[in-house]
């Protein structure tokens, strides 16, 4: 029999923890001009919807990742290597504890990579979560959320879940009050497309700016879809066409659907549709025909175990 690699190789107790976490969308994305550190300063509504990357860690002699996909999922541009943000997550918490302890991580992937969905960021939370456990480090909320922060921009959402305001770069997370049961339709794109590079392009002269959206909060409040429909904004829309001439026909396609809006997901380059409800959903996937299409509820919640305590 050949042996596993160390990393790999289940300790004899067999503890593992397993850490699931959404994905996100921005119901609003209001971006300002590039602060002096090159982020950008930002007022966003995230929601988390019911797409999932499952983090399980167990106790290894050196940190170690691999990923498995979930349905049709591309998981080759995932790294698997010390730059994976969930091995980066982990070694963060363990380094914060002062430990030199280290896990395996294995990621089973159903949040499209690249999308504008925040994948790695969910990978980061349930990461966090999962080592905290493994190793009952006990690490109090508001530590876990600064090193979230640490980590990028969208972790600590990743952590709470459910609909948040987002200041700051988009990591100072507050609750808001969400009375609806939405559904989205989710049009991943095959190709990924560079958060940094669709920022660039914004600097390059797409102006949004970081007003508070009071319509939108209403909108959540009111649990109405149509209300919901005409308040959602992303400032990274122009910017994401701008660098992707295929993505305007692809809005064009939902949009003669029944759907109530069509959005882009975050810098993209996924592209959302909103539902009136669950049934509604499954009538817009079905005008879409052959097209490979996800559909999801939200709000949901933030990084949770799944099984297995330490
Ligand atoms: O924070 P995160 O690592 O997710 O950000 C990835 C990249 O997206 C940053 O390096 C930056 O280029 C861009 N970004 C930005 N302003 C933000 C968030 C991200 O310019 N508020």
């Amino acid at each position: 029999m050949t042996s596993m690699p160390e990393s790999v190789a289940p300790r004899p107790d067999g503890r593992e923890v397993t850490v699931r976490a959404p994905a996100k969308i921005n119901l609003h994305l209001g971006v300002g001009p590039a602060r002096p550190d090159g982020f950008h300063p930002l007022c966003t509504v995230y929601q988390a919807i019911g797409l999932y990357d499952d983090v399980t860690a167990a106790p290894a002699a050196a940190w170690g990742v691999d990923v498995e996909p979930v349905g049709d999922v591309d998981v080759a541009d995932v790294p698997l290597d010390d730059s994976n943000l969930a091995v980066r997550a982990g070694r963060l918490l363990l380094e914060h504890h002062g430990r030199d302890d280290a896990a395996h991580l294995s990621v089973s992937k159903g949040i499209p990579v690249a999308g504008g969905l925040a994948g790695g960021s969910a990978d980061a939370a349930a990461a966090l979560v999962a080592v905290d456990r493994l190793f009952d480090l006990g690490t109090p909320d508001d530590d876990l959320l600064a090193l979230a922060g640490e980590l990028g921009s969208d972790v600590p959402f990743a952590l709470i879940g459910g609909t948040a305001l987002g200041e700051g770069r988009g990591e100072l997370v507050t609750p808001v009050a969400d009375h609806g049961a939405w559904w989205w339709v989710v049009l991943p794109s095959g190709e990924g497309l560079s958060t940094p590079a669709v920022y660039r392009e914004y600097d390059a002269g797409h102006p949004g700016d970081t007003e508070r959206p009071d319509a939108l909060l209403a909108a959540l409040e009111s649990g109405d879809p149509e209300q919901l429909a005409a308040a959602l904004r992303n400032d990274l829309e122009s910017p994401a066409f701008a660098l992707r001439p295929d993505l305007p026909g692809t809005r064009a396609t939902l949009e003669a659907t029944s759907a109530a809006a069509v959005l882009l997901s975050g810098s993209g380059p996924t592209l959302l549709a909103l539902a009136r409800d669950a049934e509604h959903a499954r009538e817009v996937v079905g005008e879409l025909g052959d097209v490979p299409v996800l559909y999801a509820p939200g709000p949901v919640h933030g990084a949770h175990v799944l099984a297995g305590e330490a």
